[in-house]
């Protein structure tokens, strides 16, 4: 659609250059760091780079051990299979580690965060969000349990960096003897208030201000091109005991037993970081609060800008510092105009006073600014349709009735309807970012 000739639209001109979502934000000490690999030769998956990053990222999250691994995904794979062969011990070659097995995941959020439980053969279960933080309803998760008490793992994301509600995710897991594995892939840096006399006390001996990361027994961070830290790729895995660690360190580089040629007794990877990639992180880690600080103003300017708008901004718990890594809104279900979505296809209409995600997406983009839908819940997506999905209601799917009106609740669903992610690259401008503003307010006009 063209914009322009809109008259809503008079006066607003095209972005000279392209404001991005969230692009990576190189400061310079990254290139000495990968010079230095490559003067020292040390190129491959070994090297002084991988070595300090694993220390400073321990040290950031608060946490004994950290694998550098090539992307979060492969953190989550390998996390996921430690899991399982803790729960239910190791598997043929040929086989995953939780065949047969349900497991409990996140339901809005990147495929990422789940995939890896079909790649050691588990079926997954996937729990509605809540309004609170949009991540993992735990009430849902109780309820998933009453269905299915035999589940022993749950895998939790924390949305656009904010964290879910992992007190009580953690106290039920505890109840339930289940472990956790963190995704907190978008979350680097963001805090939750551990209390005392809380479940998560009791886990982690300690209570403030923790980072995520802390909260699964086996936790990620990613350092894909678009995190608020970036290897331009890479990944990080944090575990507590060492030597889950060394295996992990072990699976990531095909495995290798202790002998003069390559022996194997175990299914391996290659998924171990390049000390290349882990110079463009060191080069990154020291600006993690500066990054994140840039990223709250972002938060802070759309809120402002906003609040004159039927619309509210991603909500921030009180318990909890994000590290306010992508901006998200949400239009007030009173003030949606016409707007359906296919597999592929949207269809939008404007409407005076009201506005839409597909309206608001189409405006930024044609002006110049990268917006994004939410991420799309994955009981919805064509390759999860029969999975299970647990709401606060219980089972989730066939809730509707031809001779009954109404349906069940379905909170991702609507999120994913009514919101969107707003440009919060940290290099957008005051000016930029009131531009995007302006274009927001006139698609309610
Ligand atoms: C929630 C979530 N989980 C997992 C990942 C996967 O990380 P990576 O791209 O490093 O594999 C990402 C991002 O890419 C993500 O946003």
């Amino acid at each position: 659609m063209d914009f322009l000739s809109n008259s809503r639209f008079k006066g607003i001109e095209k972005f000279d250059k392209k404001v991005w979502l969230s692009s990576p934000t190189m400061h310079g000490d990254e290139q000495r760091w990968v010079d230095e690999a490559i003067q020292t030769n040390w190129v491959s998956t070994v090297g002084q780079n991988i070595n300090v990053v694993e220390e400073q990222a321990a040290s950031i999250i608060g946490r004994p051990c950290a694998v550098a691994l090539s992307a979060g995904t492969a953190a989550l794979h390998l996390a996921i299979r430690l899991a399982g062969e803790k729960l239910y011990g190791s598997a043929m070659p040929n086989h995953g580690v939780l065949e047969g097995k349900k497991v409990f995941a996140s339901d809005m959020t990147f495929d990422a965060t789940v995939n890896p439980v079909c790649y050691e053969g588990g079926e997954l279960v996937f729990i509605d969000t809540e309004y609170d933080s949009w991540n993992m309803d735990p009430v849902a998760l109780e309820k998933a349990f009453q269905l299915y008490p035999d589940v022993r793992l749950i895998v939790v994301a924390h949305l656009y960096g904010t964290p879910g509600k992992v007190e009580e995710i953690r106290r039920i897991a505890d109840e339930h003897g289940a472990l956790i594995v963190e995704d907190a892939a978008e979350s680097f840096g963001s805090t939750y208030k551990v209390e005392p006399g809380s479940a998560l006390e009791k886990k982690l001996g300690k209570t403030g201000n923790i980072q995520t990361g802390c909260f699964g027994d086996i936790s990620i961070i990613s350092f894909n091109g678009n995190k608020i830290i970036t290897g331009s790729s890479g990944g990080m895995l944090f575990c507590d005991d060492k030597a889950d660690a060394d295996k992990v360190r072990k699976w990531s580089t095909q495995a290798r037993e202790a002998a003069a040629w390559y022996q194997h007794e175990e299914l391996g990877y290659n998924y171990r970081m390049s000390n290349i990639i882990a110079g463009v992180v060191r080069g990154q880690l020291p600006y993690l609060s500066e990054h994140i600080e840039q990223k709250r103003e972002i938060y802070r300017r759309y809120k402002e800008g906003l609040k004159d708008l039927p619309v509210s901004m991603n909500p921030i718990p009180s318990n909890t510092v994000p590290n306010y890594w992508l901006s998200c809104m949400l239009v007030e279900e009173g003030s949606m105009a016409p707007f359906v979505r296919g597999e592929k296809d949207e269809l939008w209409k404007s409407e005076s006073g009201k506005s839409s995600p597909g309206e608001i997406l189409g405006a930024l983009s044609f002006f110049g600014a990268e917006g994004r839908p939410i991420w799309k819940p994955m009981h919805m997506q064509p390759i999860y349709r029969t999975s299970s999905f647990i709401t606060t209601e219980g089972n989730g799917r066939g809730r509707s009735n031809a001779y009954i009106s109404g349906s069940g609740v379905d909170v991702g669903a609507d999120i994913f309807r009514r919101g969107l992610c707003l440009p919060s690259d940290n290099k957008m401008t005051v000016e930029q970012q009131d531009r995007v503003i302006e274009i927001i307010h006139r698609c309610f006009q």
